[in-house]
């Protein structure tokens, strides 16, 4: 299939993609693990007892990952791979998750792919991205041209499907503070209409994934026993139901609360960076890891109307999509036609 715009948010924890399929978007989201394939999966043998499970091998450099809604989640010993490192746009994991995005939406042909990066590392390594997604792609399926990719800062995606959806709520005269808060990182802009303030913008490592790590050491304290399984924590406490851990029901409410000090330090430090917010019409709250830091973000900022999106894990992939079409439509334009 050819598609004109294909936007992917590669972040540590999922991978969120979106495209155009007539007038509706379509969106897809996977968890941002690559396990290596294993040949003879023992999940085969149980077909038509058990579901297969949804994931495809895809192949990067000669080795092959496991990608897809139904990858494993949690390994033998809880670490289920995920990477959480700088660098991580430069690693295979990170082609392999991109890969994985555009065989499943079943895409062998793009005008322009949109990706993002976390704001602190996008001079770093815009580049290196353009360069190593544009051109025939192949992951193991057939080749993928890619004529043209666009690397723009992970929040302004949510900023401009704020935009978008957003209905009047949406002010270009003056300025927003996006925050989103992700799986590793917690990213903040503040944007005047779409020009970002980047003495007032920046990132902190205090995503989502430091409050179940906080939540799992202080159960092992309590119980004493060792707990890694932070994917069974994030689930949980999504889902709001109790953890299950040798036939207990842990309740996490309390270990979320003594969790809070890591959420309210990450909030501070933005706090300092974005200065006065007297000018700002709104703090727009995105990203999947939202509803952990919502509270802190209120108490922080009384003054500053709070603006949560809705489905905040794909906004910033829905805003990709809309930057690819607007970019590509400026540039197919006529010379010499007016705006
Ligand atoms: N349907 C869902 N499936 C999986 N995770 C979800 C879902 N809804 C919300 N989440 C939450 O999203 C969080 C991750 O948020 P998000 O996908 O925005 O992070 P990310 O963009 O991958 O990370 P980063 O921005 O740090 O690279 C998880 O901690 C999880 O709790
Ligand atoms: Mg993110």
């Amino acid at each position: 299939m050819k598609v004109s715009v294909f936007a992917v948010d590669v972040g540590y924890g999922n991978t969120k993609s979106a495209f155009r399929m007539g007038s509706d978007i379509a969106t897809q989201m996977f968890p941002s693990v690559t396990p290596i394939a294993v040949s003879e999966a023992v999940s085969s043998y149980g077909q038509g007892v058990l579901h297969a499970r949804k994931v495809l091998p895809i192949e990067v450099d000669g080795a092959t990952y496991e990608i897809g809604p139904g990858v494993e989640l949690s390994s033998a010993y809880g670490n289920a791979g995920r990477t959480l490192s700088e660098d991580f746009c430069l690693t295979s994991n990170y082609a392999a998750l991109l890969g994985g995005s555009l065989q499943f939406a079943g895409v062998t042909e793009v005008d322009r792919m949109v990706l993002g990066l976390p704001v602190h590392t996008i001079n770093k390594y815009s580049a290196h991205l353009r360069d190593a997604f544009t051109g025939t792609l192949n992951f193991g399926h057939g080749d993928i041209r890619v004529h043209s990719v666009k690397v723009v800062p992970q929040p302004l995606g949510s900023l401009v499907s704020f935009s978008e959806y957003g209905g009047s709520r949406f002010d270009r005269e003056n300025a927003h503070l996006v925050i989103d808060v992700g799986y590793f990182t917690t990213d903040w802009v503040v944007a005047h209409g779409f020009t970002m303030n980047d003495r007032r913008s920046g990132g902190a490592p205090g995503g989502a994934s430091q409050v179940y790590k906080s939540i799992a050491s202080l159960i092992a304290k309590s119980e004493k026993e060792p707990v890694d399984d932070i994917e069974r924590i994030d689930k949980c406490l999504r889902e709001k139901k109790p953890l299950l851990f040798y036939g207990k029901d842990v309740d996490l409410i309390p270990y979320l609360e003594q969790s809070q000090a890591i959420i309210n330090a990450t909030v501070k430090e933005m706090q300092n960076r974005v200065g006065r917010t007297a000018d700002l019409r709104s703090i727009v709250l995105t990203g999947g890891g939202a509803a952990l830091y919502e509270a802190s973000i209120r108490a922080a900022f009384p003054r500053v109307q709070l603006d949560v999106l809705d489905a905040p894990c794909y906004a910033n992939a829905k805003g990709f999509l809309i930057v690819g079409e607007a970019t590509l439509a400026r540039e197919r334009k006529p010379v010499g036609v007016a705006a």
